[in-house]
């Protein structure tokens, strides 16, 4: 648990010593601490784009002057720990300076800067699931043998992770940046099918939380990051706040806050929940394949893709407006380019993330008899969705047992003891109900 600043700051300016103190203060202010939050996390572009000529990642000077040492110790003297953030690739998304070839080296510095966390990206990098994997055993040997317990967190947004995650890190990537609400429709979609791989201290991650303030880099409504976060809960997911932190919205603090669904998060049987019940269709997830053979997240590979495009269009428009032979030539080689990038986009947008007209209900086993029941609507109308004797049944729970159901979003009992069908109405575009079923 904690918090990450790429949905925060991105790459601004902003995002300097002066902010990662301010971020650590109000982390303590608003108590997020003491409910679990731990992880202050500097995502890319705390970094310059060159390494130094023995190969050591740079600080930004302007951003911090002082190096990370301090920046570390003061997030350490307010109770926290620092996450930082690099690359497996030659690059990070960003374009500054990665880990390849360098992992010792990095590694070493994380350890002397009393860094805690590293979140390990794989942009720029060969999209081959072996060089993935030798390149992350790399980072994690280095790491290791700093001697400093420094949690691993991969970054390669891709399902195929999951069955190899836990001999390779604490926690990895699983499907593409959550930056709007289809993309969380990805994620959960695609962790349906990985929680056999999940174990307490390694995790499947579904990316950060994502929460409702406008002016962010991006968002969502208010009830969709409740339901976000009740979803993140029975999925035993990672939950990095991934969202304005100086200026949450009060409906984010609260959601973020509610301690009942956080105990749903921890709970210390670590088992990732499942759906018990589903009418969304057949998923298979698009992992990062669009990229080969350089690995690339969807949203990243698509800047890259339209400045691409850009500059082909650019340069066909310029050839073909020529009149003589040269540039006929030219244009030629250019035309056929253009329409290869044009047809490019065209796949990428047509495999776009997009959110099915369905429904779902997740149960979660929990400690001491009791269960979390996650019922969300995906639809663009509202929906009745049910928890019928078959979906009981998945949950290993059969009508007529005694129970004690609560709300846990609402903080009621939902008044119930001999249990039945479970029904509950939704709205439209996210909308969800979280519930504990307490065996009596
Ligand atoms: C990738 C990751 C994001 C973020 C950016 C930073 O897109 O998936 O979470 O770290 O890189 O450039």
């Amino acid at each position: 648990m904690g918090y990450n600043t790429w949905n925060d700051f991105r790459c601004s300016p902003d995002m300097n010593a002066a902010a990662v103190m301010a971020l650590a203060d109000k982390m303590v202010e608003l108590g997020l601490d003491k409910l679990g939050y731990r992880y202050l996390n500097l995502d890319d572009c705390w970094q310059l784009e060159q390494l130094t000529p023995a190969g050591e990642l740079q600080p930004d000077p302007v951003a911090f002057p002082d190096g990370m040492r301090p920046v570390a110790d003061y997030v350490h003297s307010r109770g926290l720990m620092l996450g930082l953030y690099s690359c497996r690739g030659w690059k990070t998304c960003a374009f500054r300076g990665a880990s390849a070839g360098h992992e010792a080296t990095h590694a070493r510095q994380f350890a002397e800067w009393g860094v805690d966390y590293l979140k390990h990206d794989s942009c720029w990098a060969s999209g081959s699931t072996e060089v993935a994997f030798a390149q992350y055993a790399l980072m994690r040997d280095a790491l290791n043998a700093t001697g400093r317990p420094i949690l691993y967190s991969l970054c390669g947004w891709s399902s195929w992770y999951a069955p190899q995650g836990a001999s390779l890190s604490h926690s990895w990537r699983i499907s593409a940046d959550c930056d709007e609400w289809a993309n969380i429709y990805v994620a959960i979609r695609t962790n349906e099918q990985l929680a056999e791989h999940a174990a307490p201290g390694a995790f499947n991650d579904p990316d950060m939380l994502l929460g409702s303030a406008v002016d962010a880099p991006a968002h969502l409504t208010p009830m969709q990051v409740q339901s976000q976060f009740s979803m993140w809960a029975v999925m035993a997911a990672p939950l990095l706040i991934g969202s304005r932190l100086l200026s949450m919205p009060a409906t984010d603090l609260a959601t973020y806050t509610n301690a009942e669904v956080i105990a749903v998060s921890q709970d210390v049987l670590g088992v990732q929940g499942r759906p018990v019940w589903s009418n969304c269709p057949q998923y298979d997830p698009l992992d990062n394949w669009w990229m080969s053979p350089w690995s690339m997240p969807f949203d990243v590979c698509c800047m890259w893709s339209r400045v691409l495009a850009t500059t082909a269009a650019i340069l066909t428009g310029m050839a073909t407006a020529c009149r003589r032979p040269a540039p006929r030539c030219a244009g030629l080689v250019l035309l056929p380019l253009g329409i290869v990038c044009a047809l490019y986009i065209g796949v990428l947008w047509y495999h776009r993330p997009h959110v099915d007209e369905c429904q779902q209900v997740w149960a979660r086993p929990l400690t001491g008899k009791a269960h979390a029941l996650c019922f969300i609507n995906f639809a663009s109308e509202p929906a009745r969705v049910v928890c019928d004797a078959n979906c009981l049944e998945a949950i290993g729970l059969s009508k007529g047992t005694a129970v004690q159901v609560r709300d846990l979003v609402n903080g009621r009992n939902v008044s119930m003891h001999a249990l039945d069908v479970l029904e509950v109405t939704l709205n439209a575009d996210g909308d969800s109900a979280l519930w504990r079923i307490q065996l009596l």
